[in-house]
């Protein structure tokens, strides 16, 4: 069990002592949510997010018991955003989701929806990964059963950062955003993508997101400043998962 449990409108909070057991209990709802939809319909739709904090889960799950247990086949892997580099270099995504899990459980490679960060034409590609969704749900609005979150100390999550064109769209599934602080394009499902989702969880950890935190969670509605309150699902759940060092100041 969590050691706190807060209440913030429309979001649940769950504080956790350490990052080790954030990170245990993330993989447990990943499980249980994994045998919810493939039990129930018969398949599992999962946007994966990237950074350094959700390895601990990744390589969990790649661990005994989730690694026998999991029903691995039926899951759909997605990505909530990708550094535009190509898929072997040290900062993409989806290299850090592959080593750490993909490459270790008994996925159906059919079933991994690659964003093509090496793609130069950046808008392309977040056209080709558009389609790509929008087709395998039949869909121009996806619902993806899991989407995993991080936040950065910007607050930023996926690759929506604070004062960029990306959280002004709300009719496309995917975009490129340029990020000037990063000197760089990404690729991030779109804000409006998210809130469609069926279940948002948002891993969070360490000192340096806690003043950032309580702005996001208890300050007042800033989203440009704050793209993290951008993530309001129109009918899903919302779950911050939080280590103690990034609740310190939240009431
Ligand atoms: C990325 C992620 C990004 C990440 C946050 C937090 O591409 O980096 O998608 O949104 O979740 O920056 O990153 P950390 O977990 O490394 O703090």
């Amino acid at each position: 069990m969590a050691t706190r449990i807060l209440k913030k409108p429309a979001a649940s909070i769950r504080v956790y002592a350490e990052a080790d057991e954030l990170a245990l209990k993330a993989a447990r709802r990943f499980a249980r949510l994994a045998d919810q939809y493939v039990v129930g319909c018969g398949r599992f739709t999962v946007a994966l997010s990237g950074g350094s904090t959700p390895k601990k889960m990744y390589a969990l799950l790649a661990d005994k018991p989730f690694v026998d247990t999991v029903p691995w086949g039926s899951i759909y892997f997605f990505w909530g955003d990708e550094r535009c580099v190509p898929p072997d270099e040290p900062e993409s995504n989806y290299r850090m989701v592959y080593e750490t899990l993909l490459s270790k459980v008994p996925v159906t490679q059919e079933n991994i929806f690659r964003i093509a960060g090496e793609d130069e034409h950046h808008k392309r590609a977040a056209k080709v990964y558009s389609k790509t969704i929008r087709e395998f749900f039949g869909t121009d609005s996806p619902r993806f059963d899991l989407i995993f979150l991080g936040m950065g100390p910007d607050g930023h999550t996926a690759s929506l950062f604070p004062h960029t064109e990306a959280l002004k769209v709300d009719d496309k599934i995917a975009v490129a955003n340029y990020v000037e602080k990063l000197e760089a394009f990404r690729i991030t499902l779109t804000a409006t993508s998210i809130n469609n989702a069926r279940n948002v969880t948002f891993l969070v950890a360490g000192e340096d997101k806690a003043a950032t935190l309580k702005e996001v969670l208890e300050g007042p509605h800033l989203p440009e400043d704050y793209p993290s309150q951008l993530i309001q699902p129109k009918d899903g759940t919302l779950l911050w998962m939080i280590d103690e060092a990034a609740a310190i100041f939240l009431q």
